[in-house]
């Protein structure tokens, strides 16, 4: 079955507050973003990968990101948009137009995965996919090590949930590729039409509130953290580093 990776690289890193944006800082002398590709690059599962960057980025991408190292399973590279929604929707659109040998019917699942997130591993990736062929949609994620509390409006809180029950949603997030697309284009319809109330943090909400289709939990790993802030770059230098000593 042909998988495609959408890696998400528009964003411009606010939270992060780096002149240069977060996806493209060095961690061991690379950027950021090689750390994603080279996971679906690697994997046997994933066929082509389409990466979705800011707009004017494009060519900066290519030659010293994609070209640079190598990477001969992206097909595209396309402009993202303004919240991160628009950039997958962009980046499903392009499945399409660059699908290789047999055309875009044999695209079964669809990948998604932040640029910003550079350790996913490779089982996990594995992990997605036999629970994809399984349940049509799945995303990953770890159970929380903290307890969570929902507030109320004053800042008071109102409900502390059963922390079993509590997942730290990450990426990637997968999908069979009609409904995710089915979904996305309900979503972009809402929107244009001026009905739009979901307040879109990941795919899976899409997949739940467009098409009401359950999404199934898969175990992703403490690791596999998204680079938000400055901190989050310093443990990430602590995982590089020891990855590259392993080598
Ligand atoms: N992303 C994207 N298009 C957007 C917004 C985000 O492709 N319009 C991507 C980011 O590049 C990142 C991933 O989605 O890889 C997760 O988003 P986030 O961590 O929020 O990154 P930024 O939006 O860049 O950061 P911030 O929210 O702090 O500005
Ligand atoms: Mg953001």
């Amino acid at each position: 079955e042909r998988c495609t990776a959408i890696v998400l690289a528009a964003g411009s890193g606010k939270r992060m507050g780096t002149s240069v944006k977060k996806q493209y800082l060095l961690l061991n002398e690379k950027p950021v973003l090689y750390y994603a590709l080279k996971a679906f690059e690697d994997s046997e599962r994933i066929h082509q990968i389409i990466l979705v960057t800011g707009a004017g980025e494009e060519s900066y991408c290519k030659e010293e990101i994609v070209e640079a190292y190598g990477f001969k399973k992206v097909t595209a590279i396309v402009a993202g948009g303004k919240e991160r929604y628009h950039s997958v929707w962009n980046g499903l659109n392009a499945i399409d137009s660059s699908a290789g040998s047999g055309g875009s019917t044999k695209e079964l699942y669809v990948f998604i995965h932040d640029g910003a997130r550079p350790f996913v591993d490779q089982a996990t990736i594995e992990r997605a996919y036999q629970e994809v062929k399984k349940s049509k949609a799945c995303v990953v994620g770890v159970p929380t090590k903290d307890t969570v509390k929902i507030a109320d409006e004053e800042g008071f809180v109102a409900e502390t949930p059963e922390r079993k029950y509590v997942w730290q949603i990450q990426t990637p997030q997968v999908f069979e590729k009609e409904l995710v697309w089915e979904a996305y284009s309900r979503l972009i319809e809402q929107e244009r039409s001026g009905k739009l109330t979901l307040q879109v943090t990941d795919d899976a909400m899409v997949v739940e509130s467009m098409m009401g289709h359950p999404v199934k939990l898969v175990m992703g790993s403490y690791e596999n953290i998204k680079l938000t802030t400055p901190e989050d770059l310093e443990i990430g230098g602590v995982f590089v580093r020891r990855t590259c000593e392993e080598m």
